[in-house]
């Protein structure tokens, strides 16, 4: 391990992790992921986020970050964006591999499998870096034993943006445990609202005018049979939350499961 950008954290700290940094990949000028170490004692359930960030000024800056990775795995993986003016992303945007990046030990958040009544399809719907925990979850057996279809129908602006676009349809299926359940079960989505693509518009218009359900040749939604899952922008989420709720969808949390469950794509900036 070579090349560090940033100095090492000048101290330890109680609630984080030193971790180091693996490998590091930029899809876009504004979107990377990265891998990580993985503490021995970190535990979380797939669809989850931790606190992670750097040391800046002698202090730790975190933001919330989904946990790409799923929770068998040793490695850590996160998916962020890379604003210029944006106080963590635009040092973040820098690491290397070998530099360090502190990482929360208690991870937390609603988007997981236990949150949503049993049902027959599950819907993940993400814009932008809302995929992350979808990453994890879509490696998840749990997932596949609990539902016959998963739909994972990511939104971005340009098509570079579709991180783990060839990971998802190529390498995915022949996982070699998971293999034989995503061949049969993940169907993924994509759609690309800022340039021409296989399939264009905005996820909310798509499940508006049911293009979604006939191009994948599958029931439309339904509160009855169907679960989801959103992760994005404020917006994003409000106008789901806004369509979901119309059709009879109720919101289940860590107290009570429900038809579909909410997380903010965190560290917009
Ligand atoms: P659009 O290009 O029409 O704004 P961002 O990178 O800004 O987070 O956007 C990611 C994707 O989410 C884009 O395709 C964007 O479409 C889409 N998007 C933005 N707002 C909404 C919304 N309210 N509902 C659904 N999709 C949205």
């Amino acid at each position: 391990l070579s090349s560090s950008a940033l100095p090492p954290p000048s101290r330890s700290y109680a609630h984080l992790n030193p971790e180091t940094v693996l490998t590091v990949h930029h899809w876009t000028d504004r979107l990377f992921s990265f891998t990580t170490t993985r503490d021995q004692s970190l535990r979380f359930e797939n669809g989850q986020f931790a606190m992670i960030g750097l040391e800046l000024g002698g202090k730790p800056l975190l933001r919330a970050y989904s946990i790409a990775s799923a929770n068998y795995e040793e490695q850590l993986e996160f998916l962020s964006i890379a604003v210029p003016e944006g106080p963590l992303t635009s040092q973040l945007c820098k690491i290397q591999p070998g530099d360090t990046v502190l990482v929360g030990r208690k991870p937390t958040g609603t988007l997981l499998v236990d949150n949503l009544r049993p049902g027959r399809n599950l819907y993940l719907l993400a814009t932008g870096t809302g995929l992350a925990p979808f990453m994890a979850l879509i490696k998840d057996p749990a997932v596949y034993e609990r539902f016959d279809q998963v739909i994972l129908a990511h939104g971005v602006r340009i098509s570079g943006e579709l991180a783990y676009a060839n990971h998802i349809r190529h390498e995915l299926p022949k996982h070699e445990f998971l293999g034989e359940e995503v061949a049969a079960k993940l169907r993924y989505y994509p759609t690309v609202t800022r340039e021409d693509y296989q399939t264009t518009g905005r996820i909310t218009d798509l499940i508006e005018s049911g293009k979604i359900f006939t191009d994948l040749g599958i029931e439309p939604l339904d509160p009855e049979h169907d679960r989801v899952m959103i992760c994005g922008s404020e917006a994003m989420l409000a106008d789901l939350e806004r369509l979901l709720e119309a059709r009879g969808f109720d919101e289940g949390n860590n107290a009570k499961p429900g038809a579909y469950v909410v997380e903010k794509a965190f560290a917009q900036r």
